[in-house]
């Protein structure tokens, strides 16, 4: 066992610094605490740079393990209102690193893994990479994000080690179907862990440059009144309601319903098209060319999107008769 004294580092810590130092941890080694919060990670693949070795300048991830205490508490200076939320990303394919980047640039502190290892792409970024979610839970992030594709986060949510969570975390996800995981929640989430479903309607391209006046669908499942765990929901609505996103609160049911005559078929339309193999021509218009462009931006989700929306919508069949 490892241990190391938090309170060396502490004076190192810049608490308005967006980006944490990244470092790979899995488990096996405790970390001791001067202060009050003992943090433990339980695994022994600490990766190359150990925690017993910590430069200086990896201070702050010491510091970010250690401000575990209530997000009341970690306040930034610039609003009462505001703090940092710590927020475990699963699944850091092309929306989960695209959300990554966003929540970064408001000041929160991203962890996360995934299927794949992406050590080197979270050490780059900033993110503190865990490589399973055993690591993950033990760092005790405020949210907990499923950003898996549809087919595989029945078996990621139903693998989810709560009891190394704290109760007030909140369980969310950003499916872009809502019945299914909110159903799945409901079954499988311990009764005091909050639950948050959203969607938001846009992606890397269609939100490269601004998400004003995007839309962001979103369900309160089930989160605790006057609690940590609504002030934890608000400040991550925040993050979208501050980036000028046009905030929908509407049940997860009402959700497919529409989006399986809007969103369902743009995909199921842009597979077509695609399957014709329409190339550009010297005479092309504009409709040609935006349908041109539509094709393009949704086939390259790739299948396993359009097959989560069409057999986890229930209302995706009716739609495609
Ligand atoms: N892309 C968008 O514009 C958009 C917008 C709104 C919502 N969403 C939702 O966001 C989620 C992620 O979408 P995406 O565009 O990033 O691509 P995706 O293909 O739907 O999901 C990719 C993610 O799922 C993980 N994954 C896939 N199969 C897995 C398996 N068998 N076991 C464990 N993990 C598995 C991948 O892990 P590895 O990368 O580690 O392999 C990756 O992190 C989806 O639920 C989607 O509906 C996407």
């Amino acid at each position: 066992m490892a241990s190391y004294h938090l309170s060396n580092t502490i004076a190192n810590f810049n608490q308005t610094d967006s980006k944490l130092p990244a470092m790979t941890v899995s488990a096996g080694t405790s970390i001791t605490s001067t202060t009050t919060t003992p943090f433990k990670l339980n695994s022994s693949k600490l990766c190359s740079t150990g925690l017993q070795h910590l430069p200086q300048g990896h201070s702050q991830i010491i510091n970010h393990i250690e401000n575990s205490q209530e997000p009341s508490t970690r306040a930034s200076s610039s609003s009462s209102q505001q703090f940092h939320l710590r927020i475990g990303i699963v699944g850091l394919g092309a929306f989960g690193q695209f959300l990554a980047k966003a929540f970064q640039r408001q000041g929160h502190h991203v962890l996360g893994t995934s299927r794949s290892d992406y050590s080197d792409y979270c050490q780059e970024q900033g993110i503190i990479f865990f490589q399973d979610l055993n690591g993950l839970c033990e760092a005790q992030p405020d949210v907990l994000l499923a950003c898996s594709s549809i087919l595989s986060t029945e078996d990621i949510v139903r693998g989810i080690p709560f009891h190394k969570l704290k109760s007030n975390t909140i369980l969310a996800d950003v499916l872009s179907v809502k019945e299914f995981p909110k159903k799945l929640f409901l079954d499988v989430v311990p009764k005091d862990f909050g639950i948050l479903c959203t969607h938001p309607m846009f992606g890397k391209y269609s939100g490269k440059n601004s998400w004003e006046g995007l839309r962001f669908v979103y369900d309160k499942v089930r989160i605790a009144e006057n609690s940590i765990q609504q002030r934890k929901c608000e400040q991550f609505l925040n993050i979208f309601q501050d980036q000028g996103c046009r905030m929908v609160e509407m049940s997860c049911e009402e959700h497919d319903q529409y989006a399986a005559e809007s969103q369902f078929i743009t995909h199921t339309i842009a597979r077509i098209l695609s399957n014709m193999n329409l190339g550009s021509t010297p005479i092309n218009t504009k409709n040609f060319e935006t349908l041109m462009e539509l094709t393009e931006n949704t086939v390259s989700h790739g299948s396993d999107l359009y097959d989560g929306l069409f057999m986890y919508n229930v209302n995706a069949p009716k739609q495609a008769t």
